[in-house]
């Protein structure tokens, strides 16, 4: 069949009844292991009352107390491992951008499970055995490029491991060696794009026909600003490394609506951020995630601070998971009015006359905080294109978002360049 579904994996082609089955002897198992390996899941079940043979169905799930990022920190490095170290092959960092970062572990059966579900993520992208596949995410300690990496081998791709950086060589790779897929981050694939117009190569003509994109929020908007510059399919790979990595949850092609999250290896749940009360599917708050078959570092209830909503599945049995809004951590408050990176990015990257990069800075004014947004202008843009992009910036933030800002239309390449994870809010307030 055309659309893949011949490809399908067990996983995969489980009916919803037997998904739930398997779901709840996982958790059961997966909850005991947590329970009899790491001090930390002990603790906190005995002090919430429960233990794992309390969870005679997926509802009673939410009798388990929560984990946090500040959990995990406390229990830097190993604090969360529930094997002996010698059966820990690998390790991870996540990207914590203040204070220590936190530790994951895999032990042999987890990377071959990550890379199992790597391959089944790029396959539902669209990528098939035989393609080439371009990994621009960094290598390292981040799980974005080690993670595509074999999950690629396992679908049985070429892998081209171009790793973050040095974006003219990138550029030349794509041109010579003819990958039909590429796996970066959005915002590095955008300036991936700048740099094939400053070499005057058309991004249209390349060999690419899918690109994967995740680690960061991303819009709609960037979807079609990106499929129509480079003439691909664009389409969005979501996880964290305290879950495993890339390859959580995966937009298929056929469909581009939202998420399907691995529901046969993370069970997923939506709490309201503040009261953490669970809520039902369609409503809109914080994931959380439950692994089920994990082994050197299973999570119970992990909060990921990730604001999104689930729904029912399409092109697969799994719940889907809307695109990422953005992280709670990345919510502006601004006069009472929460305002998110990405709301912002539906706007920029609509308005005419301005390239889509942009920043948000925030600064203090008096005792209010003030919003800059600071977007570049296209090379061609005229002056008054540029005050016509300001005006429609402004009106667009007021009305559509509900609050005043500053807007700034600076000159082309002036805004600092993604190679990885962009950083959209500069945070310029005294402390
Ligand atoms: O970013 C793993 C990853 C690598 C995912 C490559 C996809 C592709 P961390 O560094 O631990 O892991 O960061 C995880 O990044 O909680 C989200 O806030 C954000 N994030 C990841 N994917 C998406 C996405 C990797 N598709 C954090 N949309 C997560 C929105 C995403 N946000």
């Amino acid at each position: 069949m055309a659309d893949g579904t011949d490809l399908l994996d067990s996983g995969e082609r489980l009916d919803a009844e037997a998904l739930r089955g398997l779901q709840l002897e996982r958790l059961r198992a997966s909850l005991r292991h947590a329970y009899e390996n790491v001090p930390f899941y002990r603790e906190s079940f005995d002090k919430a009352g429960v233990g794992p043979d309390d969870c005679r169905s997926l509802a009673d799930l939410a009798r388990f107390p929560f984990t946090t990022k500040a959990d995990l920190r406390e229990n830097y490095p190993y604090g969360m491992f529930a094997v002996p170290q010698d059966r820990v092959r690998r390790v991870h960092a996540s990207s914590g951008t203040t204070g220590r970062p936190t530790v994951v572990g895999y032990t042999e059966g987890d990377l071959s499970l990550w890379a199992d579900l790597v391959a089944r993520s790029l396959r539902a992208a669209g990528g098939r055995p035989g393609d080439k596949v371009h990994v621009a995410y960094g290598y390292g300690l981040f799980t974005g490029g080690l993670g595509a990496h074999y999950g690629a081998e396992r679908l049985g791709c070429t892998v081209i491991p171009a790793s973050g950086g040095m974006t003219a060589r990138q550029v030349q790779l794509i041109q010579d060696l003819g990958p039909e897929v590429i796996m970066v981050t959005p915002s590095y694939m955008l300036t991936i794009l700048d740099e094939f117009e400053r070499q005057g190569v058309d991004p249209r003509g390349t060999s690419l026909r899918v690109g994967v994109f995740g680690a960061e929020p991303w819009t709609e908007e960037m979807r079609r600003e990106i499929e129509e510059r480079f003439a691909i399919d664009a389409v969005d790979i979501y996880g964290l490394s305290e879950v495993i990595g890339p390859g959580v949850a995966q937009e298929c092609v056929e469909t581009k609506d939202g998420l399907h999250i691995w529901e046969d290896h993370f069970y997923p749940e939506v709490v309201d951020p503040f009261t953490g009360e669970v809520l039902p599917d369609g409503e809109r708050g914080e994931l959380v995630f439950t692994s089920l078959t994990k082994e050197a570092m299973p999570v119970v209830r992990y909060r990921t601070r990730d604001l999104t909503r689930l729904l029912p599945g399409t092109a697969r049995v799994f719940r889907r998971m809307e695109k990422v809004t953005g992280r709670s951590d990345d919510m502006v408050i601004l006069r009472g009015v929460n305002l998110f990176p990405t709301q912002v990015e539906e706007i920029v990257l609509r308005t005419p006359g301005v390239a889509p990069h942009f920043q948000l800075r925030l600064t203090r004014e008096g005792r209010l905080d003030a919003l800059t947004v600071r977007a570049e202008a296209r090379p061609d843009a005229t002056p008054e294109d540029r005050e016509t992009a300001a005006r429609a910036i402004t009106t667009a933030v007021k009305d559509g978002i509900g609050v005043s800002v500053a807007v700034e239309i600076v000159d082309p390449e002036t805004l600092e360049r993604s190679v990885g994870k962009i950083r959209r809010i500069e945070d310029l307030r005294p402390r």
